[in-house]
């Protein structure tokens, strides 16, 4: 058992948005000791709410995950000169370039309400934190409170808050880094020494993520002060993932895509993944615009997941995505326990 009663096993199940965290997935996770989050990132809060039926069919023990809403300004003319720019690749597809769009909550308020609604046990936050009103709502209605943070400053802000403990992501994480101002160039710490910085700035609970592969590794991030490891790429293969075919087929195949790196490219914000030809055509010059930039591209990687073309998606994945192999998340994360 965790300190923070996070399951039996120091290993969780990192939330992945866009399809690989299903909720057989989250509840496997739970079932094999370890512990689920639920990404309710890209979900409406309908979707949320059939997603978590479907998880609490086998258990009530499930943390959800929310995308804190970003309504800092970018520079939409950037924006507008990028869809400019990779408007030949909707060209070569046959698919028309959308308008952009400049804001999106993610369903935020209505995801919120249904959290107070039908409580969970834990609510982490990703991008950012939620202001204090609703963190007092999500605690009131019974649920603990984790925040992802990247960096010392972001942990103390989310203390201040009043958050039960933090997830500390390094920048070998695979998908989004977690980075409260968008506009920001992620720091490269290595996950150990952002652990031991942020339990010394804080003393909080911590749960350490970005790039783990191995037990080594998590009884290393234990001894300096981990409560728990929690882990996504590692997950990408397993039975229960929703991980899209072409994407399994691109982590299987070192050969064509040896490498991750981080980008701008898809989204805006940076985030980790294979590097494709859309990463090295296009991440070079990319503007700083979540969710602008990801709804600029999002019918181009629609089209490339339903028309195999690995090189036009995105391909979220950890620096550690050489180790990862399938097989059932109970064995996975039973492989990662030291
Ligand atoms: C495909 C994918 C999707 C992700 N989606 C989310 C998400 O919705 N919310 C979140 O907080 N983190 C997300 N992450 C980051 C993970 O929660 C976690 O921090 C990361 O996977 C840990 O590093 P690792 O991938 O090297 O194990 C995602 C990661 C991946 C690989």
């Amino acid at each position: 058992m965790t300190g923070l009663g996070l399951g039996g096993l120091p290993v969780l199940a990192a939330p992945m948005a866009g399809g690989p965290s299903t909720p057989q997935l989250v509840a496997a996770a739970t079932a094999a000791g370890s512990y689920g989050f639920l990404p309710a990132g890209y979900r409406s809060a309908e979707q949320l709410a059939g997603d978590l039926a479907a998880v609490r069919e086998h258990t009530d023990d499930v943390g959800v995950n929310l995308f804190v809403p970003d309504d800092a300004p970018f520079d939409r003319a950037a924006v507008t000169a990028y869809r400019d720019r990779i408007a030949p690749e909707y060209e070569r597809a046959g698919i028309a370039v959308p308008e952009p769009r400049w804001s999106d909550d993610d369903d935020w308020p209505a995801k919120v309400d249904l959290l107070v609604e039908q409580p969970v046990p834990w609510v982490s936050f990703t991008f950012g934190l939620p202001d204090a009103a609703t963190a007092d709502r999500l605690r009131r209605a019974g649920s603990r409170l984790l925040a992802t943070v990247t960096d010392v400053d972001e942990a103390r802000e989310s203390a201040a808050l009043g958050v039960d403990g933090l997830v500390v992501q390094s920048q070998d994480a695979g998908g989004h880094r977690g980075t409260f101002d968008q506009h920001r160039t992620p720091n490269d710490v290595p996950l150990l020494d952002l652990v031991t910085g942020v339990r010394a700035a804080t003393g909080l609970p911590v749960v350490a993520a970005g790039g783990v592969t191995g037990a080594d590794q998590v009884a290393a991030l234990l001894e300096a002060g981990a409560e728990a490891v929690a882990v996504g790429t590692m997950l990408l293969l397993a039975d229960e993932a929703g991980t899209r075919p072409v994407h399994r087929a691109a982590l299987a195949a070192p050969d064509r895509f040896p490498g991750t790196v981080t980008m701008r490219a898809f989204t805006g914000r940076v985030a980790r993944g294979l590097r494709n030809r859309f990463s090295t055509t296009y991440d070079d010059g990319a503007p700083v615009g979540y969710p602008a930039v990801h709804h600029l591209t999002a019918p181009l990687r629609a089209w490339a997941a339903a028309n195999d073309e690995p090189d036009l998606l995105h391909l979220w994945a950890g620096a550690g995505h050489r180790a990862i192999r399938p097989g059932a998340a109970r064995d996975i994360l039973g492989s990662l326990c030291p």
